[in-house]
């Protein structure tokens, strides 16, 4: 493991996905030990699964009170709760369905009736405010008032976005909203995602990036280049913010 400050490289996807499973872990027991409850956001794509696949054995199951974890939503897709797209049908399916976190402990972004009552572009608003008014009710706040998730868990895309903060978005810009709708032209959709300053606020972050399609873009994310033509650029230097890779994803940044 090559283990730069905040960068944690291992020979496989499973690996990485063990090494951030391992740290999702650590930082879900000192919240409950400390707060006595772990707040955490999702996020979306594929590569998480690898990642539950780990919290759902034994060895990390029973390190966990479960009834002490919410589940929120990094970003979403303007789709129904059991669409194919869904990150929250994702998530639902390989992880939370399996433990025994009450359901009142999961935080959709969707609510499927206002969705099938209006057209995207109308719901993305309303389920963007709806959210925001219930992270404001059930997470602790820090001493700038912003909302506060212990952990916030983000992926990234081949163009550098991360959560649904796309490239050339007008989210990007938003300083002032915890819960954002965001049109992304390049996908011809809309999305709620958490807004920058929540994404930053966070009291930690995990990055897993795996495989060979993500290495060009991660050469240019930890290389001095205007940030706005990679969001994910904004947690490439943090130290609370810790990048776990496979070898496949990190080919080309050399020594960083
Ligand atoms: C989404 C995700 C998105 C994801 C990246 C990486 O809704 O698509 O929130 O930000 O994390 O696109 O996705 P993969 O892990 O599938 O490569």
């Amino acid at each position: 493991m090559n283990n730069k400050n905040n960068i944690h490289i291992e020979d496989s996807v499973e690996a990485a996905a063990k090494a951030a499973a391992d740290y999702w872990l650590a930082c879900a027991s000192s919240a409950i030990a400390e707060r006595g409850a772990f707040h955490v956001a999702f996020s979306g794509g594929s590569t998480p699964k690898h990642l539950h696949r780990y919290l759902l054995m034994d060895e990390y199951r029973r390190q966990l009170d479960w009834s002490r974890v919410h589940a929120y939503f990094g970003d979403e897709r303007m789709v129904a709760c059991d669409h194919a797209d869904s990150n929250y049908r994702m998530v639902r399916e390989t992880l939370l369905d399996h433990v025994d976190i009450p359901a009142a402990n999961i935080h959709p972004v969707v609510d499927d009736v206002l969705l099938a009552a209006h057209e995207p572009a109308s719901a993305a608003p309303m389920l963007a405010a709806r959210y925001a008014e219930r992270l404001e009710a059930q997470l602790p706040h820090n001493d700038a008032g912003w909302i506060q998730f212990d952990l916030v868990m983000l992926g990234m895309g081949a163009d550098g976005h991360t959560a649904s903060l796309f490239p050339g978005t007008s989210i990007l810009d938003d300083c002032t909203n915890s819960v954002v709708a965001v049109y992304v032209e390049k996908l011809k959709s809309w999305r709620v995602s958490l807004s920058f300053p929540v994404l930053e606020q966070a009291r930690q972050r995990l990055l897993l990036v795996c495989g060979k399609d993500k290495a060009d873009v991660l050469e240019k994310v930890f290389s001095p280049t205007d940030e706005q033509d990679y969001p994910v650029k904004r947690f490439a230097r943090r130290i609370d913010s810790l990048w776990f890779m496979d070898k496949a994803a990190a080919a080309k940044l050399g020594e960083i």
